[in-house]
């Protein structure tokens, strides 16, 4: 935890960075919960992570978080990565300790975790086969994730076949491989459906899949959080699933970076989601 005497710092690097909405996130707790201090942006270009990274600690700060392009390069400049972050292959969390070494983490697993459970309380990562669509840096989250939740069947359907085979021979069973073509029969009986790809996002086409075989009871859930509302969750709502966007994943897995820097394991109050919602 920072020192109670020190003007808090933390912030989040990429290139491009504008676009995050970390900082909105963490000044809304720093004010919430009475703690002076700022969150900031910062446009780091490839090159100048390990000089931006090493700066954290004379500066005073905190911490920081990573988005792209830096989430793996940062695993060869932190001094320590824990074992989850390892699994992930990301790193999308910086901890200064005392001794101003650097820690990294992922946190986007637990967030992804989170955000279904505030949507579906009772849910069971084992409850049936699980249908995650795409096999990239999210992907690999919710896959790890959902693994470590006792999922026993996950169902990967990635465009390039090759890497979700990867996928399936790095982390082993539950994963089993289904081609693109399959996607559609691969929702036969199951529980459970995740868009990790980029389809449906503002600008991307939608995610083309019927969703006919997929039991009415399953969960539908989407990444993407511009639109809140994908043409995939559109289409399940239609068809009564329940469904969970990727607002809450991304407000969530905000949640263990505030607590690891400034002591506080902060809420998602109904006035962030809002406050988050009306920039999407
Ligand atoms: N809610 C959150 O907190 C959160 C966290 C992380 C990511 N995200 C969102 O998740 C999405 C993916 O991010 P990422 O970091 O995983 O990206 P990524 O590593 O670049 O992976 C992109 C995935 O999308 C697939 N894809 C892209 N275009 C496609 C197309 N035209 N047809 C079929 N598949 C296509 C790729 O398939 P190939 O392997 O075939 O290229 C790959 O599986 C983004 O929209 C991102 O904003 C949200």
């Amino acid at each position: 935890m920072a020192h109670p005497d020190r003007y808090l710092l933390a912030g989040v690097m990429g290139w491009p960075v504008m676009h995050s909405r970390s900082p909105k996130i963490h000044n809304y707790w720093l004010a919430r919960y009475g703690l002076v201090g700022s969150y900031l942006p910062f446009a780091i270009k490839a090159g100048g992570l390990d000089a931006a990274l090493r700066a954290l600690a004379p500066l005073g700060f905190a911490g920081c978080n990573l988005t792209i392009p830096h989430k793996e390069a940062a695993f060869a400049i932190v001094d320590r990565v824990d074992p989850l972050a390892r699994r992930i292959g990301a790193v999308n969390c910086v901890v200064v300790a005392p001794d101003g070494t650097l820690d990294g983490y992922n946190h986007d697993g637990f967030g992804y975790i989170e955000s279904i459970l505030e949507a579906a309380p009772n849910w069971h990562a084992d409850a049936g086969p699980i249908v995650v669509i795409g096999a990239g840096g999210g992907a690999r989250a919710v896959l790890v994730s959902l693994a470590d939740r006792g999922a026993r069947e996950i169902r990967i359907v990635n465009r390039t076949a090759a890497r979700a085979q990867e996928l399936a021979r790095e982390f082993g069973a539950p994963i089993r491989v289904f081609a693109w073509e399959e996607r559609h029969a691969a929702l036969a009986g199951a529980a459970m459906l995740v868009n990790t790809t980029s389809l449906g996002m503002v600008g991307q086409p939608p995610l083309d899949i019927t969703l006919d075989l997929l039991p009415t009871a399953a969960i539908v859930s989407d990444i993407v959080y511009v639109p809140r509302y994908t043409p995939l969750l559109a289409a399940a709502q239609v068809r009564g699933h329940r469904v969970v966007n990727g607002l809450g994943m991304l407000l969530h897995q905000a949640r263990p970076a505030f607590h690891a820097w400034f002591g506080v394991m902060p809420e998602v109050t109904p006035e962030l989601r809002a406050m988050i919602e009306a920039t999407t």
